[in-house]
C-alpha cells in the first residue's frame, strides 16, 4: 500500500513556530509530527509514503537522510510551486508512479482512525474515492460532509460560514482514492481537492465516506497543537513521559500537565501548567506559564506571566517581568 502525505503547506496558523520548521517537523511530545503520522500508516501496512513537499522540503530530507521514517520507505516529491491540495496529490502520485488504489492523508492530523476499515469500505462500495469522517463541535473550520444511508457523499462544503453546516461530521483528512481521480486534476494550475475535485466527484456520485469515532485532532493551530500533546501525556490518547531526566526543575517549582523537551531549566517558585516547553528552554524564577508554547532554546526572564495560548518562537529572549497573554513572539505579519 502506498500513501501520499500532504506536508507542503506554510503552516501560517502556527507562526512563529513554523518560521524555521515546516508544521509537520514540529515535535509532538518530542517526536516530529510526520513520524507519528507515518508510524500509524505503517501499522496499517503502508510500505511507502510519498511526501508531498513544498515549504522547506530540506527539513524533511535532512531529518531522514536514508529515506526511511518510522520503518516506512519515503519518496520525496518537491513541488516547484504550491499546487494546493489536489495539485499536490497529483504531482506526488505521478512522481512516485502510483497507478493503483492509494491513500492520501493530511500530514497535520493525528488520529487512531482505522485505515484498513476505510480501505475495505472503499473496495466493497466500488467507490472512486472514500473519505474518513470525524465529528467535531464547530465544523466551520473544516470540510463538512453529509452522506446518505449507503455512505454516498451528498455534498462537500469546505469551511462553511459558522452556523450553516448541514452536519457536524467533517472531512478527517484521510482518503482512499482510485488513480482515475488523478485524471480529474488539471496539471497547469492550483487545484483544491476540497473545493474542486471532491465536489465534481459528488456530482458523478463516485465519492463515499465513512464515519469514525476514533481519536482525531488536526494539530495545525496553537490550540490544537498544544492539546494534541497534552492528550498524549494525560491518558486521553496515551500516557507518554512528560518530563525527562535531563530537565532541571527547581524543587520549589510546580510543573503540571505539561510536556518538557530535553535540557529544560526551571527556576525557583516558577509554575508551569498545561504548556509545552521544547528542548533547551530556560525559565527564570517566579514565572507563571499557563496554556502556552515555548519553542526550543527560548529563555524567559524572571517574574514573567505567560498565558492564554502565547507562542514564543525558537531562541527568543523574553525580558524579565513580561506580561504576555495570547501573544506571538516574534510577531509575524
Ligand atoms: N504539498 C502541498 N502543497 N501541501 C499542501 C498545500 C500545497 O499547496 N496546501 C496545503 N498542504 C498540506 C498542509 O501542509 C496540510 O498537511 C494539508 O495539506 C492540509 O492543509 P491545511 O492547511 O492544514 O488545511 P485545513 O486544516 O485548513 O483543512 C483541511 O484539513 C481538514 C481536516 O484536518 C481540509 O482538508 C478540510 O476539508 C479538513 O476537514
Ligand atoms: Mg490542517
Amino acid at each position: 500500500m502506498r500513501a501520499v502525505v500532504l506536508v507542503g503547506g506554510f503552516g501560517t496558523r502556527l507562526r512563529p513556530l513554523t518560521n524555521d520548521l515546516p508544521k509537520q517537523m514540529l515535535p509532538v511530545v518530542r517526536v516530529p509530527m510526520i513520524e507519528r503520522v507515518v508510524d500509524v500508516l505503517g501499522s496499517y501496512g503502508v510500505t511507502e509514503a510519498v511526501l508531498s513537499l513544498g515549504y522547506r522540503p530540506d527539513a524533511f530530507i535532512g531529518a531522514y537522510p536514508d529515506g526511511v521514517c518510522a520503518g516506512v520507505l519515503l519518496h520525496y516529491a518537491v513541488e516547484p510551486e504550491p499546487l494546493d491540495t489536489a495539485g499536490a496529490v497529483r504531482f506526488a502520485a505521478l512522481s512516485a508512479g502510483i497507478d493503483d488504489t492509494f491513500i492520501v492523508v493530511n500530514g497535520d492530523v493525528l488520529t487512531d482512525l482505522n485505515v484498513a476499515e476505510l480501505w475495505d469500505f472503499h473496495k466493497s462500495h466500488g467507490a472512486e474515492g472514500t473519505i474518513a469522517l470525524t465529528p467535531v463541535e464547530d465544523p466551520s473550520r473544516y470540510g463538512v460532509v453529509p452522506i446518505d444511508d449507503e455512505g454516498r457523499v451528498i455534498e462537500f462544503v469546505e469551511k462553511p460560514a459558522p452556523g450553516t453546516a448541514p452536519t457536524n461530521w467533517i472531512n478527517a483528512g484521510t482518503y482512499v482514492l482510485e488513480p482515475s481521480v488523478l485524471d480529474r486534476i488539471a496539471s497547469d494550475r492550483k487545484v483544491s481537492i476540497e473545493r474542486e475535485t471532491f465536489p465534481a466527484m459528488v456530482a458523478d456520485e463516485s465519492l463515499f465516506a465513512l464515519h469514525s469515532d476514533a481519536y482525531w485532532i488536526d494539530a495545525g493551530t496553537p490550540d490544537t497543537y498544544l492539546r494534541a500533546q497534552l492528550d498524549l501525556i494525560d491518558g486521553v490518547r496515551a500516557n507518554e513521559v512528560a518530563v525527562l531526566p535531563s530537565d532541571e526543575i527547581d524543587s520549589s517549582a510546580i510543573v503540571e500537565n505539561s510536556v518538557l523537551g530535553a535540557d529544560v531549566v526551571i527556576g525557583n517558585g516558577t509554575i508551569v501548567r498545561n504548556s509545552i516547553l521544547m528542548d533547551g528552554v530556560t525559565i527564570g524564577p517566579g514565572v507563571r506559564i499557563h496554556d502556552s508554547i515555548i519553542a526550543s532554546g527560548a529563555r524567559v526572564g524572571p517574574d514573567s506571566h505567560i498565558s492564554n495560548l502565547t507562542v514564543v518562537g525558537a531562541d527568543v529572549e523574553v525580558p524579565a517581568q513580561s506580561e504576555l497573554t495570547g501573544a506571538r513572539l516574534p510577531e509575524s505579519d
